[in-house]
């Protein structure tokens, strides 16, 4: 795992994007993982200045959503493809065909996520899987106690997660019980993963994610078993580490080799 511990949420933002754009550059026909939620909401606004600013070419890539809300009607404004259309794909030039979010329309879930795990296969596996983190150490909608190889499949949200959720809603009561997400197994098969986390409420699991034991019930601990994972944090976020010195001086002393 490598911390990175930045002065604010933006500047971390801005250096997340700054290693997707390197990827899309070097790649054009990268495979994106995509988060939903407060945190990346700046990143998805620093890659659409990208594209406008700088030319940043989503033409080919192509993108698999973390997770998706079940039983909501397609149009409904609190979905998660609603989210992505909204704030990143109608911003750029991502052709829609190529962006794939976990859905069922109920007759088959289990059909439907095993294409979903499919689909990602024959694109080739995810080169960047973005990620937050619920306070509750999820990842994607992989509540405590998921299995920590599971695949896409229907799963029920925390009371917790409904709460904190219920902000994307118009009642706390809208807010669905169930969703599809991919499995930890899934993200963990991804190339390389960029967690993303801010504000001192997160600071606690961020220490548990970080620093804790391996436990199904902190599922983003399992993270600390990624081959290439970056966690970056602002700093309330990294306010709860014990060897935050180390994080700090392991990055400024980075071989320039290193740098990715
Ligand atoms: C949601 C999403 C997660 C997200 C997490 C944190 O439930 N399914 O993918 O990472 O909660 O959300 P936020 O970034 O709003 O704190």
């Amino acid at each position: 795992m490598e911390i990175i511990i930045q002065q604010s949420d933006r500047a971390a933002s801005v250096l997340a994007a700054k290693i997707v754009a390197a990827k899309v550059r070097q790649k054009p026909d990268a495979v994106l993982g995509l988060a939903t939620g407060d945190t990346p909401l700046m990143l998805y606004e620093e890659l659409v200045a990208m594209h406008r600013n700088e030319g940043l070419d989503f033409a080919r890539v192509t993108t698999f959503n973390l997770d998706e809300y079940f039983g909501l009607p397609e149009q409904h404004p609190s979905t998660y493809r609603h989210y992505m259309e909204e704030y990143f794909f109608k911003r750029t030039n991502i052709d829609l065909r190529r962006t794939f979010l976990p859905v069922s329309a109920g007759r088959d879930v289990e059909a439907d996520c095993r294409q979903f795990e499919e689909k990602i296969k024959e694109c080739g596996g995810i080169d960047i899987q973005i990620l937050g983190v619920g306070q509750d150490g999820h990842i994607g909608f992989n509540e405590p106690s998921s299995s920590l190889a599971s695949r896409t499949r229907i799963k029920t949200l925390t009371q917790e997660t409904r709460k904190n959720n219920a902000k994307f809603f118009s009642s706390p009561d809208e807010v669905p019980k169930h969703c599809i997400t991919m499995g930890i197994g899934t993200i963990m098969e991804s190339k390389q993963v960029l967690l993303l986390a801010f504000g001192s409420k997160k600071s606690q699991v961020v220490a548990q994610l970080v620093e804790g034991p391996l436990t199904a019930m902190v599922p983003a601990s399992i993270l600390q078993f990624h081959p290439q994972a970056k966690i970056l944090l602002d700093d309330s976020a990294a306010a709860q580490l014990r060897r935050r010195d180390y994080y700090e001086w392991v990055y400024s002393n980075k071989p320039n080799w290193q740098k990715n």
